[in-house]
């Protein structure tokens, strides 16, 4: 069984985005070979759009550039590397993008795929609560000083 179709089998009905591509590091790699229904419905695209595309394709403005050398340095290792980044789903709405990546590689080491994990990381309402009770002590006071 190929390395797609044993990924296929577990990820066609997972709730996280999966994510196979060749081992090609060099633009215009890596390309997706496969992406799970999860990530279709994060990003809007389509499989038949994603196959023989990279996934650079998601990424725009607010992507953080360093943020992606360190995946690209991570799978010329190669090692598993894990990031959050900002990605734009088809209509154009940025997302934030929590990726985990695994290489997968060859008896000598040579890297022949990579997987990904990904899911979309919503902030919870307790980081502006907190913020507002940041401010709520730091900031201006009432006239009356309550
Ligand atoms: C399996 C896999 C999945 C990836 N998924 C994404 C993704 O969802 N969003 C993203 O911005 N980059 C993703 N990337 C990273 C880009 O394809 C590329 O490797 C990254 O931008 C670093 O290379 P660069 O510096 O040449 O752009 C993925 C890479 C791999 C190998």
């Amino acid at each position: 069984m190929s390395l797609v179709a044993a990924v296929r089998l577990m990820a066609e009905t997972l709730d996280h985005a999966v994510v196979v591509t060749d081992g090609a590091l060099d633009a215009p790699g890596p390309i997706v070979l496969y992406v799970n229904p999860a990530f279709e419905r994060m990003t809007g695209y389509t499989s038949q759009e994603m196959v023989g595309r990279s996934p650079r394709i998601l990424q725009g403005a607010g992507t953080s550039l360093a943020a992606r050398k360190a995946l690209a340095r991570s799978l010329r290792v190669p090692q598993p590397h894990e990031t959050t980044l900002v990605n734009y789903r088809k209509c154009g709405e940025a997302y934030r993008c929590h990726i985990q990546v695994y290489p997968v590689t060859d008896e000598s080491g040579r890297l022949i795929n990579a997987i990904a994990i990904e899911q979309e990381v919503k902030r919870g309402p307790g980081r502006p609560r907190a913020a507002r009770h940041l401010l709520g002590s730091q900031g201006p006071r009432a006239p009356d000083g309550a």
